[in-house]
């Protein structure tokens, strides 16, 4: 029987690549989606990869009676949680906006898969928890100290869940904790497709490499890093969607709740990520050192080895593909879905 998982948030851009890696691993994703930030002509590309088009529902976690009537109507062996806002800078402008959907829509999640007694939940959550580590690589008994709201949201879904998996422990919940996804499906199908301008640096360079922006402004070019520019562990976007099929397989197994990183283990600097594109795409990508960016951390990079044990999982490609996979979806569709 074929297993059909709920994904909120899964016309977004890891939920998407999700659905392909679950696809692929023999589930049948449904994708739940209010598309605040997304664009439903995705599942059109995901039936080009996968054969067949993803089933997929309009809407919000929050509304209750919806979700009910989904857990009704379908047999669902399991939810994976993407559906959030993810903004740093707008979590610090509205902060009651990022609690209520990101907290309070993991609730009304929750409460909603214990009346229909659907108990196997894998959450979105972020190295952004950790705030700014003592070291790296970052194992997961580091101490947790969001640096802000869209952090501290992640960080209290996690608390929540933790006592909620205590109080309730037929639950088997997996958090995963992601460094820096990046890139996107090596078809060139689907990827990522920020509305404006862009915060994160891979779609900032992408957008320039295409000629869509004159140069990238590098956060501060006096760190205390190899070549002074701000250090991540960028990890592919299908490394990470085949992470979830893992840690659905785990929760499967039995009960319990697990807390693991999903990164490469690497830490590349902005200025390996600007040569490692132009050497993928071929353009040359202009940029200047600008000031630093407030709230940003110099380096980290993940401690992957925990999922390597307990899922048998780690990230198998470079920076090298991630940047040509960035840029062949890029390229073919430089204004996304349209
Ligand atoms: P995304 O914005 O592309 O995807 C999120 C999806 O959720 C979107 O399609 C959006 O329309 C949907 N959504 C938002 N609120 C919803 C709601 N209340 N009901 C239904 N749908 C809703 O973002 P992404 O990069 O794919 O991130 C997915 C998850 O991973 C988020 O929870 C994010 O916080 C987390 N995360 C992302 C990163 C990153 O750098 N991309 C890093 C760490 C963690
Ligand atoms: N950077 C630039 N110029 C830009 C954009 C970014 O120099 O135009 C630099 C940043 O200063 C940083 C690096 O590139 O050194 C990466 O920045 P991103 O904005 O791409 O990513 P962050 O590490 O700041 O944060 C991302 C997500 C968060 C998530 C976190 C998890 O935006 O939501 O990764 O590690 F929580």
């Amino acid at each position: 029987m074929t297993h059909t998982i709920l994904v909120t948030g899964g016309a977004g851009f890891i939920g998407s690549h999700t659905c392909v890696a679950l696809a692929q691993a023999g589930y049948e994703p449904l994708i739940l989606d209010n598309l605040g930030n997304s664009d439903i002509r995705v599942v059109d590309r995901l039936a080009r990869i996968t054969g067949r088009a993803p089933r997929w529902i309009e809407g919000d976690v929050r509304d209750r009676a919806l979700l009910d009537r989904i857990f009704a109507e379908e047999r669902i062996a399991g939810v994976i949680h993407f559906a959030g806002l993810k903004a740093v800078g707008d979590s610090v402008a509205d902060p009651i906006g990022y609690y209520e959907n990101n907290v309070h829509g993991t609730w009304v999640l929750t409460q909603a898969m214990e009346a229909a007694g659907v108990r196997t939940l894998v959450f979105s959550s972020s190295a952004t928890v950790y705030g700014d580590p003592e070291r790296s690589p970052i194992p997961e008994d580091a101490p947790c100290r969001p640096a802000n709201p869209y952090g501290r949201s992640k960080r209290i879904v996690e608390e929540t869940l933790a006592d909620w998996q205590q109080a309730s422990p037929g639950w088997r919940i997996v958090l995963l904790r992601y460094f820096n996804p990046v890139g996107a499906h090596e078809s060139g199908l689907i990827g990522e497709h920020p509305q404006g301008k862009p915060n994160n640096l891979m779609p900032f360079v992408c957008q320039v490499a295409v000629g869509l922006r004159d140069k990238l402004v590098v956060h501060g070019g006096d760190y205390p890093t190899a070549d002074g520019t701000g250090v991540r562990d960028y990890v592919h976007v299908m490394d990470l969607a085949e992470g979830h099929v893992a840690a659905l397989r785990k929760a499967q197994e039995a009960p319990g709740l697990l807390t693991l990183n999903l990164g490469t283990g690497q830490g590349a600097s902005v200025l390996d990520v600007v040569k490692a594109f132009e050497a993928a795409s071929g353009r040359s990508i202009a940029y200047e050192i600008g000031p630093r960016r407030p709230g940003d951390v110099p380096a980290y990079w993940a401690d992957p080895a925990l999922a390597g044990r307990v899922l048998g999982w780690q990230a198998r490609r470079g920076l090298e593909q991630m940047c040509a996979d960035a840029w062949r979806w890029q390229q073919g569709n430089p204004r996304g879905y349209e």
